[in-house]
């Protein structure tokens, strides 16, 4: 059993205030888009990554993965669901039953976290998510201003897991209920929440709180400092 990589990479990385879309950014010397790119290939299970780009995307030509013979490149769209979406459109689901979704933000995921993903799922023919578990006490607060909330209450930790991606989910499923989200403008901010939506199991698989999403000015030096943790090993 052999699986398609679907890595949405259309957004702009607002929150990244960079001059550029974070995923274009450098670390050690190569675009964060290549990093999760790459390991997503070097995968033995992972025979194949579609990209799904923005729009007006001048960097991807440059970026030393144009000419890959197993990468497919589609046009993103303005929500990252609609990027995921456009990447499923060109997954035949005969040959790929099973659809793998990874943010073009998170290069520091391991291997070894998309092996535990995917035989848990494949065991128990069920589709899910990496995720860990949230380790600060949550609480629950109503806004007041920019930076300041009243508390209402403690949110029980136990059950509260941060979702990561790889998600994988069978592809027809997926297809399935990401259409039918759309349909009534749901909101879905990832492939597990239109499963929800559409009444599907899916798994919350451990995985390491290492595979951040790189978001904000601050996360460059920390995904740097895992990325070299992983060559050291
Ligand atoms: N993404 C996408 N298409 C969009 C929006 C986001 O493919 N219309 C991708 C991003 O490129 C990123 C992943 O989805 O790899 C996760 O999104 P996020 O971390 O929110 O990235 P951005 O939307 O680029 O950042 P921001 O929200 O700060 O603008
Ligand atoms: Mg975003």
């Amino acid at each position: 059993q052999h699986f398609i990589a679907i890595v949405p990479a259309a957004g702009v990385g607002k929150r990244m205030q960079a001059n550029c879309p974070k995923q274009y950014l450098h670390i050690n010397k190569q675009t964060i888009l290549y990093h999760t790119v790459t390991k997503l290939l070097s995968h033995p299970l992972i025979t194949k990554v579609i990209i799904a780009l923005g729009e007006n995307d001048q960097y991807f030509s440059t970026s030393g993965l144009a000419n890959h013979k197993d990468i497919i490149r589609v046009n993103g769209g303005a929500e990252r669901v609609d990027s995921v979406l456009s990447g499923l459109k060109v997954v035949d689901s005969h040959i790929n039953p099973w659809v793998l979704v990874h943010d073009a933000a998170r290069p520091c995921v391991s291997l070894e976290d998309i092996d535990k993903l995917i035989s848990q799922c494949l065991d128990t023919n069920c589709g899910g998510i990496l995720a860990s578990p949230v380790r600060d006490t949550m609480k629950r607060g109503t806004f007041l201003q920019d930076g300041l909330s009243r508390i209402d209450n403690t949110v029980e930790r136990e059950q509260l897991w941060h979702a990561l991606t790889p998600q994988l989910y069978k592809t027809d499923e997926l297809t399935f209920a990401i259409e039918q989200a759309l349909s009534k403008a749901l909101k879905i901010t990832d492939e597990a929440s239109a499963i929800e939506f559409a009444k599907l199991p899916s798994l919350l698989v451990l995985g390491s709180s290492e595979n951040i999403k790189i978001t904000n000015p601050d996360d460059l030096a920390l995904a740097e400092f895992y990325l070299n943790k992983q060559l050291v090993k």
